[in-house]
């Protein structure tokens, strides 16, 4: 329900992806919204300079007003538009990691609205590789402001069929892309103060980032359990990244291990969905059962749409076998630790 009848445009040809990008420039001018697919998730976008644009996409997303949005850029000219000074470090940031899932938090510029940074003198800028993405906003000639593409604090979209089964109704269009290929939100960098700080990890992790720029801190601090926690972004809450689904993440050895995990959950099996890495439980009974891959970047591009599959599954638990504790796994493990949150 909603007062759209959402439309999907197809990519996958030459012709169809012209007219996906004309038509969708087209309503961009309006201050309309649209849903776009980026190589990380699919987004929210909306004309970054426009105030009535911004509020749109709060609106959509039922997103509260304190929780800033990146702005994204196609080229060099236009991210001097949105800051107000390069810094050395951005430059050797963004020429490694550019275009792609990297995004830097540096002083905004007057043309950057208040709507964007919450109020805040800082905007997060990124430089996006997927070519719908760069291909809309080179025609559009403006920056798009595009949070995550999902109802606030639900699962990310990462198949244009995700963001229809959260926006259908509340947006006109969205553009399908394909499956998002890093398939989680990108880091964020916070390069305003010193040392520079990873605000959220992603799959460009910290031994990565410290190459391009050394002395880069995680903002993370020891949540008392010996895990590390990542500070805060502002707005950013807790719980994030949710399922409907309550998450558990446990770690097995063996067969006898994951038939205690399941026990201790006090549920029978055909109200459990499992999500298994390393031992691969007998299906039998189950409300769903997936295998993910064992390498982090094909984990992090299958995470989501597991999630959304252990959804629709109409699960009650979904039973996570807990991956390596590698830096490559830091961004999965932020997504998995916000998503067992209880709400
Ligand atoms: O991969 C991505 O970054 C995706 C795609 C669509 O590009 N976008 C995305 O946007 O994840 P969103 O709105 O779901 O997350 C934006 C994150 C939030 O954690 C927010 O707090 C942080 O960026 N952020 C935005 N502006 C900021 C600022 N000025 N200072 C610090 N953090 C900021
Ligand atoms: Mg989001």
């Amino acid at each position: 329900m909603g007062q759209f009848t959402t439309e999907v445009l197809a990519t996958e040809t030459k012709v169809s992806f012209d007219h996906a990008v004309q038509t969708v420039a087209k309503i961009l001018r309006r201050d309309e919204v649209v849903a776009l697919p980026t190589e990380t998730v699919y987004g929210l976008a909306g004309n970054a300079f426009q105030p009535e644009a911004i509020r749109k996409i709060y609106a959509a997303k039922e997103r509260p007003q304190t929780n800033p949005l990146i702005v994204h850029v196609a080229g060099w000219a236009m991210v001097e538009r949105c800051v107000r000074e390069w810094t050395e470090s951005a430059a050797q940031l963004t020429r490694a990691f550019w275009p792609g899932p990297l995004t830097v938090v540096l002083q905004r510029s007057d043309l950057i609205p208040d709507e964007i940074t919450a109020g805040g003198d800082t905007v997060a800028i990124r430089w996006p590789s997927h070519p719908v993405m760069q291909a809309v906003i080179e025609e559009c000639g403006f920056p798009l402001a595009a949070p995550s593409a999902n109802r606030s604090n639900e699962l990310s979209p990462t198949q244009a069929q995700h963001v229809l089964s959260q926006l259908s109704g509340a947006i006109p269009l969205v553009v399908d892309g394909g499956h998002c290929v890093v398939g989680i939100e990108s880091t964020v960098v916070d390069l305003v103060g010193r040392p520079a700080r990873v605000l959220r990890p992603g799959m460009i992790h910290t031994n990565a980032l410290s190459v391009a720029t050394p002395g880069i801190e995680w903002a993370g601090s020891d949540d008392g359990s010996g895990r590390r926690s990542i500070l805060r972004s502002p707005g950013m809450t807790a719980r994030h990244y949710s399922p409907k689904a309550r998450l558990v993440v446990e770690r097995w050895e063996d067969r006898m291990g994951f038939d205690d995990a399941v026990r201790r959950l006090g549920k029978p099996r055909s109200a459990i969905s499992v999500i298994a890495y390393n031992v691969i439980p007998e299906v039998y009974g189950f409300c769903w059962v997936s295998l993910v891959p064992h390498n982090s970047e094909a984990y992090a591009r299958a995470l989501f749409s597991e999630l959304h599959l252990c959804d629709a599954s109409g699960c009650e638990v979904i039973l996570v076998e807990a991956p390596p504790c590698e830096v490559e796994w830091v961004g999965i493990w932020d997504r998995l630790r916000r998503a067992a949150v209880e709400g």
